[in-house]
């Protein structure tokens, strides 16, 4: 099992912490969030995290002993080659996948011990989601698509929207409310997705690659919206990117490679010099 390392972050402290947070309440009837804008505790905490896709000669085995700790407010980048196992292991944080092996704890609750029911309501109550290409609903308006997340928790529909609306005016999106997304540009589609991921307040927002298709001004706003709401709410951000801007912006860096945490893959012929692997015995 390889455990993340801190790469610079800021308070080394805040990567360890004894205590899980306990869990908020019946996950599912979470309709209106706590409030609390820095959450004390560890909110997501993944051990020894193995996932293999398929079985016999055709089975992959995208990870290979992953361990991952974010405490509330922190902002933390997964790199690595394509196919390292960057969005497996988001899917299994984010409790879209289950693990092989190794357990996954998010904002004090082991999904193991959820059903399929609870693991959607806890995806719905305490995470919030943004994906590459925006995943948003093309019969809705970028209000709706923003309240989704209150109103599939309960919340009324005149509250919901105007919750969205405070979230759309945060990113910048007041003039766009009643748009549908087909008519509506790709970095405002990044902006409504970030404004939808952050409306409930969840303790855990996911992004995979949130910047992957969009040029570098857009992806850069959607950088610098991240980092203030993460920075606002206390939001712990898990994301994965190939994008250095986003690592750049990182409290911290999990480096991936072939399904384990780089420094996990022991090749005794290469030593680890910087960030190049060079033979132990240079030839002669
Ligand atoms: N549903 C699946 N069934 C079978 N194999 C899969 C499945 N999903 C992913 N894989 C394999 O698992 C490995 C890890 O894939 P993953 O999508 O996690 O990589 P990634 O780091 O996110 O790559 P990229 O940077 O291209 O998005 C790859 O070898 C991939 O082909
Ligand atoms: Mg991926």
């Amino acid at each position: 099992m390889v455990t993340s390392r801190a790469r610079g972050g800021p308070d080394p402290g805040r990567r360890r912490h004894e205590a899980v947070r306990p869990p908020a309440g019946p996950v599912g009837r979470r309709a209106e969030p706590s409030g609390d804008a820095r959450r004390p505790g560890g909110v997501l905490e993944a051990r020894g995290l193995h996932k293999r896709y398929g079985d016999g000669e055709s089975a992959v085995d995208a990870l290979r002993g992953v361990s991952l700790e974010l405490a509330a407010g922190e902002f933390v980048a997964v790199v690595g080659p394509s196919g390292c196992g960057k969005s497996t292991l988001l899917h299994l944080c984010g409790g879209m996948d289950r693990p092989s092996s190794g357990t996954v704890t998010v904002d004090g609750v082991g999904l193991a011990e959820l059903d399929d029911e609870g693991l959607t309501a806890l995806r719905r109550d305490r995470i919030g989601f943004v994906f590459q290409f925006f995943n948003l609903l093309p019969t809705l308006t970028l209000a709706e698509n923003i309240a989704l997340p209150l109103l599939l928790a309960g919340v009324p529909r005149g509250d919901g929207l105007a919750r969205a609306r405070a979230g759309a005016n945060r990113v910048g999106l007041a003039h766009r409310l009643e748009h549908h997304p087909a008519r509506v540009s790709g970095g405002e589609l990044q902006r409504a997705a970030v404004a939808r991921a952050l409306v409930h307040r969840p303790a855990l927002v996911i992004a995979d690659e949130p910047t992957g298709n969009l040029d570098t001004d857009n992806g850069g706003r959607v950088l610098s919206l991240l980092r203030e709401l993460n920075r606002e709410t206390g939001v712990a951000v898990l994301l994965a990117t190939h994008d250095p801007a986003l690592t750049a912006a990182a409290d911290r860096v999990l480096r991936l490679r072939d399904g384990v945490e780089e420094e996990g893959v022991a090749d005794p012929h290469l030593a680890r010099i910087g960030e190049v692997d060079v033979p132990r015995v240079l030839p002669v």
